[in-house]
């Protein structure tokens, strides 16, 4: 094959930390507004656009939240969700793992019932157009209490089904793992599986602290981890998975340039790490332009990009013999 542009794009890949809340364009913002007859404090798709230039995670957060405000009923989420499936599938995307924030909606009264109805017609369509699997991942927001979340996952047991995990995002700072030990090993006994948001602000402890407490069978960002060498050693020995998302740690100011980003040492370090894309339509690419920019910034090499595909499937929730079909294709498009 050609250029490793088209070899990245091409080679099947999985996408395991995407919040499908961060999928949300500015065209959407605003047709969704006009739908719903909200205003905005933005003129134009261009002026909201040049508001994406952020200090750190909280700075991201804000506007973030702000742009959510516009999904209002469940076909929102569906027109929200099939977008994401057509760029993500366009970029190489075989599986995706989808975190959605049901807090963000229910404070504001949209009902439970209508985020994942709206996601999971859009996931089902996926699969069936696109040939696109899936989980969903339920999200807490950190900065809200232990208390609330236990109310979202009271909520969300009906459709358990449906949900693979539980995860853990929001501002990291100050809100340790252990403040949510009890609703994950509730969301244990339910059947779920768990993830957690860890050591992207936060310090190495919050990163053994969600394994020993929450008991996630891999680490969102995690890439502070590298502070802490019995942490690496234990993160190599276990194979705990690194979901790292190099555009979004560079945008939310984790490392100064994406020349400065630990990607490559953590990868040849031994470490199960994953590229994806978090919240794309704020951080400036969807998962290919995430593998792009790492492999030109950093010098990434074809095995490299070989071994950063197959660790994405490695480390998702597939069963196994899924996971040794597509690390057989991955293969076998490197041969060619
Ligand atoms: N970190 C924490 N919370 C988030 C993120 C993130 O990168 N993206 C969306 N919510
Ligand atoms: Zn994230």
């Amino acid at each position: 094959m050609g250029s490793m542009d088209a070899f990245i794009r091409a080679v099947p890949k999985a996408e395991l930390h995407l919040h499908i809340e961060g999928t949300l364009e500015p065209e959407m913002v605003f047709e969704l507004a006009r739908k719903h007859h909200l205003s905005l404090h933005y003129s134009s798709v261009e002026a909201l656009r040049q508001a994406y230039c952020f200090a750190d995670l909280q700075s991201f957060l804000d506007v973030y939240y702000q742009g959510a405000s516009v999904l209002r009923d469940e076909s929102d989420f569906h027109a929200l969700t099939s977008a994401y499936l057509r760029r993500a599938h366009a970029d190489g995307v075989v599986h995706a793992e989808i975190f959605f924030d049901p807090q963000t909606h229910t404070a504001r009264g949209v009902p439970f019932e209508a985020v994942i109805g709206g996601i999971r017609s859009a996931l089902a369509e996926g699969k069936q157009t696109l040939g696109i699997t899936h989980r969903l991942i339920l999200c807490f927001l950190r900065h809200l209490s232990a208390e609330d979340a236990m109310t979202t996952l009271e909520q969300a047991l009906p459709h358990a089904g449906a949900i693979t995990a539980v995860g853990l995002d929001s501002s990291e700072a100050g809100h340790r793992p252990a403040k949510f030990a009890s609703v994950f090993a509730r969301a244990r006994s339910e059947g779920l599986l768990a993830v957690a948001h860890a050591g992207e602000e936060g310090p190495p402890e919050y990163v053994a602290e969600a394994l020993d407490l929450l008991k996630v069978s891999r680490i969102d960002h995690g890439v502070r981890s590298e502070e802490d060498p019995a942490l690496l050693a234990r993160l190599v020995r276990d194979r705990v998975p690194l979901t790292v998302c190099p555009l979004s740690n560079v945008r939310l100011r984790v490392f100064d340039r994406m020349e400065d980003h630990n990607l490559k040492r953590l990868l040849h370090g031994g470490l199960c790490v994953t590229v994806n894309s978090d919240d794309p339509a704020y951080f400036g690419g969807y998962v290919a332009e995430n593998y792009l920019a790492a492999y030109r910034a950093l010098g990434l090499s074809r095995a490299d990009i070989v071994q950063l595909a197959s660790n994405s499937f490695e480390a998702s929730f597939l069963p196994r013999g899924e996971k040794d079909a597509w690390l057989r294709r991955v293969r076998e498009l490197d041969a060619d």
